[in-house]
């Protein structure tokens, strides 16, 4: 199986989860794990699972994710497995009533993430899923690398 796992980061916690999703398939299949700046579409021939993951910002995506999707060719990810993922805040702990009017509108960044790889053709595996971040730059939340490997393993089926 070959997979590859797509990633944007600021300040590294999005790179750590994609690190550990990386380790937990790394010994039953082979894996990339390239940073959105380093892919090019070439890398997407001849993929069985497609995983992308991004820092939420202003409830979306990063620009360079969104561009990259928005920019494959339809049907590219036709028989390939895709899951999306996002790092964010935990909201419920922020006590801003505006802030969850906003979530509740506008969501987090893998729900964006899932429509753009469903509408290139991709079989959506699992609901978009979000790591926790303890404040903007981190750490991350206690446990959620190894919710991440888990995940990753359950998105594989390994
Ligand atoms: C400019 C900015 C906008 C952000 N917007 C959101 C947001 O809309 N929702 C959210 O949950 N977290 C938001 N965050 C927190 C980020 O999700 C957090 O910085 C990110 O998960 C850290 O991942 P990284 O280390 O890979 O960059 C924002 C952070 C910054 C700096």
């Amino acid at each position: 199986m070959n997979i590859l796992i797509i990633y944007d980061s600021f300040f590294g916690n999005t790179e750590k989860i994609a690190f550990a999703m990386r380790d937990a398939l790394q010994g039953s299949a082979t894996v990339q794990c390239i940073r959105i700046h380093e892919v090019v579409p070439e890398k997407l021939n001849d993929i069985d699972l497609l995983i992308v993951g991004s820092p939420t910002r202003g409830f979306r995506p990063t620009k360079p994710i969104v561009q990259f999707l928005d920019k494959l060719p339809a049907d590219i990810l036709k028989n390939v497995k895709v899951a999306a993922f996002d790092t964010r805040i935990d909201v419920a702990k922020v006590n801003s009533r505006f802030l969850h009017f906003m979530v509740r509108i506008f969501g987090y960044a893998a729900q964006p993430i899932a429509g753009r790889l469903s509408r290139k053709g991709g079989t959506m595996g699992a609901s978009p899923e979000g790591f926790i971040v303890k404040e903007s730059e981190g750490p991350l939340e206690d446990g959620e690398l190894e919710r991440a490997y888990k995940w990753a393993k359950e998105q594989a089926g390994v």
